[in-house]
């Protein structure tokens, strides 16, 4: 097992990509602490990973709340003695905001989830992290991190705030993995391309938006969540001991065209 008796916190556990990582970490041999805004997907999840023998504690929380952060990491560190892998899977695009909200408004709101949210976890758990003399945090950044959207498909106007949060959580991965270079503790993101998630599904459903989004990739098709999760745990795990600061695509190909 490539995670015996580690404790991962993942955010955003309560669908896709996070929830992915929260089962397979699991298999692994990982207590989860399985987080998310939405309570009751946390504790869906939570009830998987016990249901298929492991250990899960769930967690209701905003990744925007600074004290539910704290809290988090604290309700963690209180079941199961310490956080050994923080995963920052929780992440939104201006699709789920209000779209009567201004412009500027919505910016807020997506930069405040991906970037200040990431931000705020790893404050946190790398305070633990760093106590331990070691940890792991993987980012979910995005393809959209690296590279803007490609020009002319509607997919931007130049104020999304998405490949902006993105770029972000690219460069902050940077800035923390060299930071925490010499305490032990590793900071990575993946950059996912499409997958089919939750967030994504408005695109995905539509067969015209699905085909252009497919005719993107370089092998033709989006990802699946495994397939992130799969990177995530080598990332997490001691197998990636000499790796920090690297932002890792997961995206078929997307990034190297
Ligand atoms: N699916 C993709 O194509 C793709 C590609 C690149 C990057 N990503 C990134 O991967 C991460 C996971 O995405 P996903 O596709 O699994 O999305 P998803 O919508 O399936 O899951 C995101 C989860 O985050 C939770 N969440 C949202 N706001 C939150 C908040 N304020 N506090 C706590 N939890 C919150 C949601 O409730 C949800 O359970 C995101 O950061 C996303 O931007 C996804």
């Amino acid at each position: 097992m490539r995670l015996a008796g580690k404790v991962a916190l993942i955010t955003g556990s309560g669908s896709g990509i996070g929830e992915a990582c929260a089962l397979l970490f699991a298999q692994e041999g990982a207590k989860i602490a399985a987080a998310d805004v939405n309570s009751d997907s946390a504790v869906r999840v939570a009830g998987s990973v016990e249901a298929a023998g492991g250990d899960a504690i769930a967690l209701s929380g905003d990744v925007t709340n600074k004290s539910e952060c704290s809290r988090m990491v604290s309700e963690t560190i209180a079941k199961f003695g310490t956080v050994d892998i923080l995963i920052n899977s929780a992440g939104i695009t201006p699709r789920y905001v209000p779209a009567d909200l201004p412009f500027d408004e919505k910016w807020d709101r997506v930069i405040n989830v991906n970037l200040k949210g990431s931000m705020l976890m790893s404050y946190f758990a790398s305070e633990e992290m760093k106590k331990q003399g070691s940890g792991s945090i993987v980012n979910l950044a995005s393809i959209i991190g690296l590279v803007g959207y490609p020009h002319g498909r509607g997919l931007s106007d130049g104020f999304n705030p998405y490949p902006h949060s993105k770029g972000g959580v690219v460069q902050m991965t940077r800035d923390m993995g060299v930071a925490f270079a010499r305490s032990g503790v590793r900071v990575n993101a993946l950059c996912p391309g499409f997958a089919f998630t939750a967030l994504t599904k408005s695109l995905t459903d539509n067969d015209d938006s699905r085909d252009m989004l497919e005719s993107l990739h370089p092998m033709g098709r989006l990802g699946q969540p495994i397939e992130i999760a799969n990177a995530a745990l080598f990332l997490a795990s001691d197998e990636a001991s000499f790796i920090t600061g690297a932002c890792l695509p997961v995206d078929g190909g997307y990034t190297a065209q």
